[in-house]
């Protein structure tokens, strides 16, 4: 509301300035203010279209959320698999699938190769871990326990293994389960885009590299960086009205038919692993949208709900967690503040 009210005062200020200098007749200087003024006025508008998003879809999500009863039983909330974690990357898969649990899923397995798993245990009890990406019949092991999960994250900390994760996708596909796609599952995605087309539970949560990288391998043409809600859009529709969700400054979301953005909150500040918050929120609010009924959603894409949650989410972690450690914030800081954002955004 102040920033509202401040950015109005600048813009009248500048509109008398313009006018003034107008008449004095001083061209250039007059050309340049009014170019800042539309500058100004176009980022207020930005904000505008962002606060209607939140009021809109806040109340969508809440309605997705199950209320927390004794009456259910363990693992109706969701569980949760997330495939990645090797030698070199132990950090992320870790990071996702405790976000999982934190924001509300019952159980949150890992599935990672076997020198990342007893790493992986020994960041948390509370995770099952199984080591099997690099074990030689991966695929049966993985698949055995497809039909106990709600959603699946694929991509974090996971290395390029690329034989296993087509088969596994495939096989998550006819299950119908939501699948989240990150970081390296996002190469594989650049390489056989026909893996997730068309699948209506696919989303792709891209940073602005990656997102190159699959738009241009969609297209065959460089992609116009100074319209990237459309070049969203147009990369959902390629690929089949996936969701795709582009993290950055602003986060755009869009299923090839709406667009939604994201500038709730937020800080300065991005450490390396606050993507994994966000998919692993991600498969939870996942879950949870699609399982609603579709008045839930009031005919809105679940998908696109759910990501528009993820990202407010990981945003709002973000800001409490700078307003505590400022420059030192990591992504631990962020975890911890998954309660109270959680409570502040989708429970009061
Ligand atoms: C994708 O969305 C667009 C825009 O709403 C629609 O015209 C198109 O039919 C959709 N495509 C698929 C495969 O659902």
């Amino acid at each position: 509301m102040e920033a509202k009210l401040l950015l109005c005062a600048v813009t009248v200020a500048l509109s008398v300035a313009v006018a003034l200098l107008s008449a004095m007749k001083i061209d250039a200087l007059t050309c340049f203010l009014s170019l800042f003024t539309i500058v100004i006025e176009r980022s207020f508008t930005l904000g505008r279209t962002a606060q209607r998003n939140m009021d809109s879809v806040l109340p969508l999500v809440k309605n997705t959320i199950p209320p927390l009863t004794s009456k259910k039983h363990k693992g109706q909330d969701g569980r949760i698999g997330v495939i990645g974690g090797c030698q070199e990357y132990t950090g992320a898969p870790y990071f996702a699938a405790i976000s999982a649990l934190k924001v509300g899923a019952d159980l949150s397995h890992v599935f990672c190769t076997k020198d990342a798993a007893t790493v992986i245990k020994s960041y948390s009890p509370e995770l099952i871990v199984h080591p099997v990406l690099d074990s030689p019949n991966a695929v049966e092991e993985i698949e055995k326990w497809l039909p106990r999960l709600h959603s699946l994250v694929v991509g974090p900390g996971l290395g390029r293994e690329d034989v296993i994760l087509k088969e596994v996708i495939e096989k998550s596909k006819s299950r119908g389960i939501p699948i989240v796609i990150d970081a390296d599952g996002l190469w594989l995605i650049a390489k056989d885009p026909s893996l997730i087309q068309f699948y209506q539970r696919g989303i792709l949560t891209p940073n602005f590299m990656e997102f190159t990288r699959l738009y241009e391998a969609m297209h065959h043409r460089p992609l116009d960086s100074t319209d990237l809600k459309s070049c969203a859009q147009q990369l959902s529709l390629a690929m089949g009205n996936v969701t795709i969700v582009l993290k950055g400054e602003e986060d755009i979301i869009t299923d090839g038919n709406r667009v939604l953005s994201c500038i709730h909150s937020g800080s300065g500040r991005r450490c390396g692993g606050q993507g994994d918050l966000l998919s692993g929120s991600l498969g939870v609010f996942a879950h949870w949208a699609v399982s609603s009924t579709p008045d839930a959603t009031k005919g809105m894409n679940p998908t696109l709900v759910a990501a528009f949650a993820a990202t407010s989410l990981t945003r709002q972690c973000n800001r409490q967690a700078f307003d505590r450690h400022g420059r030192a914030t990591t992504t631990s800081d962020m975890i911890q503040e998954i309660c109270t954002a959680f409570r502040k955004l989708f429970e009061s």
